[in-house]
């Protein structure tokens, strides 16, 4: 089956920039940040262990280079086998897999750390429960579950997401939403932090930002819980 993806496998990149342009920020700016929140995270909830970890959704694997050093073993899966082809050429050193977006391709408890990055909006409302369920499945007892998604509260992201092609069928879902669906798949010690408020990565605006993230105010947000028993 041909995916929505497919088509973006080779310009993935200039379609969101285009989408981002008039903020005047380059796309790298919003994956670092980020990999911030992952990077702060794994330090809080894994400790200073590097994390076997599955992305999921990956698409081209643009963020993977940026996890070089922060995670172990990285494996990435999408339903989109042009991105995944796209992705396995430029990071040998991932292994990647595609797969037909209902059960993940692997064991129970594989993983030490579950990410699925700017998707679940593109997954249908009606799999979101299982989705998620998925997530918690192949982390292991102890692991981490953590998804970013877009802020539908804030209008610079509403219009980032108005003006990009592929994500017009895009059914955004707030902090609250992800929250009960980490609920549901019986996640726990669950929490979400708003991000990407201020245009700048110095120390101080990260504070700044770090302070506020309880407030629905950044472009997106990450929810995390972790898998107990
Ligand atoms: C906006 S892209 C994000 C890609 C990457 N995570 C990033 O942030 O650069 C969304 C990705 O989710 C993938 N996707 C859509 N439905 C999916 C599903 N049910 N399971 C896994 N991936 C899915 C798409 O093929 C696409 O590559």
């Amino acid at each position: 089956m041909t995916e929505l993806f497919d088509e973006y496998h080779s310009n993935y990149r200039d379609v969101v920039q285009s989408s981002i342009d008039f903020s005047g920020l380059p796309h790298s700016f919003f994956m670092r940040a980020k990999v911030d929140v992952l990077r702060e995270l794994i330090t809080k909830r894994l400790g200073s262990e590097k994390p076997a970890m599955l992305d999921v959704g990956c698409g081209v694997g643009s963020f993977h280079p940026l996890l070089r050093g922060l995670v172990g073993h990285l494996t990435g899966i999408d339903v989109s086998s042009a991105s995944i082809a796209q992705a396995r050429a430029a990071n040998k050193d991932v292994a990647y897999r595609d797969f037909d977006g209902e059960t993940f391709p692997f064991e129970d408890a594989s993983f030490d750390m579950v990410t699925a990055i700017c998707v679940i909006h593109h997954v249908s409302p009606a799999q979101w429960v299982h989705f998620v369920g998925e997530t918690r499945r192949v982390v292991r007892p102890g692991g981490l579950v953590c998804v970013i998604e877009h802020n539908p509260l804030n209008p610079l992201t509403r219009l980032a997401v108005s003006r990009c092609e592929f994500d017009q069928d895009a059914v955004l879902l707030g902090a609250g939403r992800t929250l009960e669906l980490m609920s549901k798949a019986r996640l726990s010690e669950i929490g979400t932090r708003h991000f990407l408020l201020l245009p700048w990565e110095a120390n101080l605006a990260r504070r700044v930002e770090r302070a506020l993230s309880g407030l629905p105010l950044g472009a997106q947000y990450a929810a995390f819980g972790t898998r107990s028993g």
